[in-house]
C-alpha cells in the first residue's frame, strides 16, 4: 500500500527561486505519495500536485496581523497543514490553539497533520510519553472527528539530531495512538533519512513520514519516496 511522505522544509530555501528549484527536482509520480510543505510565504510559487502548509491560524479572516487562515490556504490549493509541531509548541501553541487549528482546518476541508510526541532525551521519552501524549491527543482532538485527521509521532530528542528512534518503538507508539484515538493514519518524524526509512515504512501502523532536513536534499528525499 503507498504511503504518505510529508517533506516538512521548515524555514528553508531562503528565496523562492530556490524552493522552485527544490521542488521541481522531487519526483511527482514517486512509488509512495509525497506532500510537499514549503514555508507559507513560497506556497503560490510552488508548482507540485500536493501541498501542504507547516501552521496555520484558526479565524478566518479579520484584524490578526500575521496570520494565515485556512481559508487563504485553501484559495492556493493547499489539501494539508501540519499543527502543533514541536517547534511552534516551543513558541507558544498550546493544545487548546491545536484544536482551534484543527476545527479551523476541517472547515475548509484541509486535512490536519496534528504533531505530537515529546522527550528531550531517550530515558525521559520512555517514561513520560504516555502521559504527554495522552494531554497532546485528548485536548488537541477535543470534539474531533479523528478519522479526518492524521497523526505524526514525533519524539523531541528525534529532530533534527541525527539520532531517530527505533521502527519498533515507533510502531508501538502508532498502535497506541490508533487504538485509543481513533486516528487510522499515523506517521513517524525525527532524524528520517534514506537509510532508515525503510524500516519505518515496513510497520504495519506507521502510514508515512514527516521529513525534515532529508526533504531539503531532493536525491535522498526522492529515494525516501520510492520505496
Ligand atoms: P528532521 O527530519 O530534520 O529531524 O525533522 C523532523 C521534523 O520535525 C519534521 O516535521
Amino acid at each position: 500500500m503507498k504511503k504518505l511522505i510529508i517533506a516538512n522544509w521548515k524555514l528553508n530555501p531562503a528565496t523562492a527561486d530556490d524552493a522552485q528549484k527544490l521542488a521541481a527536482s522531487i519526483n511527482q509520480a514517486a512509488k509512495n505519495t509525497a506532500v510537499l510543505c514549503p514555508p507559507t510565504v513560497f506556497l503560490s510559487r510552488i508548482n507540485f500536485p500536493r501541498l501542504g502548509a507547516q501552521d496555520c491560524f484558526w479565524q478566518e479572516k479579520g484584524a490578526f496581523t500575521g496570520q494565515t487562515s485556512p481559508l487563504q490556504l485553501k484559495s492556493l490549493g493547499v489539501k494539508y497543514c501540519i499543527a502543533g509541531h514541536s517547534e511552534r509548541r516551543a513558541v507558544g501553541d498550546t493544545d487548546e490553539m491545536v484544536n482551534a487549528k484543527l476545527n479551523a482546518l476541517l472547515e475548509h476541508k484541509i486535512t490536519p497533520i496534528l504533531c505530537v510526541g515529546f522527550g528531550t532525551t531517550v530515558e525521559q521519552d520512555d517514561l513520560e510519553v504516555t502521559d504527554v501524549l495522552k494531554q497532546q491527543l485528548g485536548a488537541g482532538l477535543a470534539g474531533i472527528d479523528p478519522l479526518k485527521v492524521i497523526a505524526a509521532y514525533e519524539p523531541v530528542w528525534a529532530i533534527g539530531t541525527g539520532k531517530n528512534a527505533s521502527p519498533e518503538h515507533a510502531e508501538k507508539i502508532a498502535l497506541f495512538i490508533k487504538s485509543k484515538y481513533g486516528i487510522k493514519k499515523i506517521l513517524y518524524g525525527g532524524s528520517v533519512n534514506a537509510a532508515n526509512a525503510k524500516g519505518f515504512l515496513q510497520q504495519p501502523n506507521i502510514s508515512g513520514l514527516l521529513v525534515g532536513g532529508e526533504s531539503l536534499i531532493p536525491g535522498h528525499f526522492n529515494q525516501i519516496i520510492n520505496f
